[in-house]
């Protein structure tokens, strides 16, 4: 028998089809060109422009002194579900308990295992338009079908109820809300997320709250559904990332019913055993220690919100004015292009990355999303090039 040579192109068995099928994120396209673009500005970035907080990255340096090098509980450390417990009262006004919370490698690895434990081949699952773009992913690798509501620009990105009533067919098994929201950095109105804890309680569908953006606000308190829907099927998605720049530790956490929570402990253990342990000290030091460093990032936000905001509003393309997470969407249909070209275009001539509404659905194809984690001269610059160029096209059609 020959063996195959090694790298001789050969047939390979099918993958699974919808997992392969589904499109690589718009974002990456403009960031790894970003990164081929020497001085580009990048404000397509979605994670923090600041450092972990010393006393977190200590708390990690001691838990290796100390041997917390080994598998915790699936679910995590009890001593941190219980600080979780505290601050999902402090801060969410959600009551909870240990056995309620699991722990899990960043709010995307508890969304997912979330949406494993919660959703069947053939299930329709209810998607804000625009939305994160890993929730379209979840749904082909759990072979459900991801339908949209849309949260429309004219009404402030804010979701459209009577449309997401509409979608609902017997097939719905779940409705994902994320308020603060990525991309448009809006806060859904309490009544809002009010009628749709209802509608999701009356007609017997589970909610999944992303709230990865929940103390990254710019005016106002958190507003968890949970809090004022104890009893509605809700499962909730925190992660530590944002709040207290912590992207890298990859640890994130979700309050549940503790039999949606168990079952998502199963499925966690076959994705990853349970969390890092180092990052879990290190999150515990973030629970316990001083909250002044969130008050200071979020400070910087609302500054830079207010600046980018400014400069939009001056040329008339601002669309929202966004009042958590880091991101303002604005406004480039003057320039007659679709956004991903538009992107692709302010890239190459004004060396500005921002990602391409487009990448969010179908009601941000006009708009583009600027990340507001960046450093207020790289947002002048950048914003301003970015309103040059929408005039330049403008003209150009004429
Ligand atoms: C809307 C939304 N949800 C969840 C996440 C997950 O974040 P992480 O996995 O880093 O905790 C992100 C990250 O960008 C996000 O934008």
């Amino acid at each position: 028998m020959t063996m195959p040579m090694h790298g001789r192109a050969q047939a390979l068995p099918p993958q699974s089809r919808e997992s392969a099928e589904t499109a690589h994120s718009g974002i990456r396209e403009i960031a790894n060109l970003a990164l081929l673009t020497p001085g580009a500005i990048r404000l397509e970035v979605g994670q923090p422009d600041f450092p972990t907080p010393a006393h977190v990255g200590e708390a990690a340096k001691r838990a290796i002194d100390d041997n917390w090098t080994f598998y915790t509980e699936t679910q995590g450390l009890l001593s941190l579900r219980e600080a979780l417990v505290a601050k999902l009262a402090r801060v969410n006004g959600v009551a909870a308990t240990p056995d309620r919370i699991t722990c899990g490698i960043g709010g995307v690895g508890v969304l997912a295992a979330a949406f494993a434990a919660l959703v069947e081949a053939g299930d329709e699952v209810l998607l804000p338009d625009p939305a994160w773009p890993n929730f379209r992913i979840m749904c082909a690798w759990t072979h459900a079908r991801g339908k949209s509501y849309r949260c429309p620009q004219e009404a402030g990105f804010q979701p459209d109820l009577e449309h997401l009533e509409s979608s609902i067919t017997p097939h719905t098994k779940l409705i994902v809300v994320n308020s603060p929201n990525n991309p448009t950095g809006v806060v859904w109105s309490r009544s809002s997320l009010e009628r749709i804890a209802e509608l999701a309680q009356r007609r017997g569908i589970w909610l999944l709250s992303d709230e990865c953006y929940d103390q990254i606000l710019m005016d106002g308190r958190p507003l968890s559904p949970a809090s004022f829907a104890p009893d509605a099927p809700i499962v909730s998605g925190f992660t530590f990332s944002k709040t207290y720049a912590m992207t890298g530790w990859r640890l994130g956490y979700a309050v549940a019913p503790a039999p949606v929570i168990d079952t998502m402990a199963k499925v966690l253990e076959s994705m990853c055993s349970c969390p890092p342990t180092i990052s879990q000290k290190a999150a515990e030091a973030a629970l316990a220690g001083p909250q002044d460093c969130v008050a200071e990032m979020n400070a910087a936000y609302r500054r830079r919100r207010d600046l980018v905001a400014g400069i939009l509003r001056a040329h008339g393309l601002l669309t929202a004015l966004p009042e958590g997470a880091f991101y303002i969407m604005a406004d480039i249909t003057p320039s007659g292009m679709p956004s991903r070209e538009f992107a692709l275009s302010l890239l190459r001539e004004r060396a500005v990355a921002v990602a391409p509404g487009s990448a969010f659905g179908a009601v941000a194809a006009g708009a583009v999303r600027v990340s507001l984690a960046s450093s207020d001269d790289q947002l002048r610059e950048g914003v301003s090039r970015l309103c040059a160029f929408v005039r330049k096209c403008a003209e150009a059609r004429g």
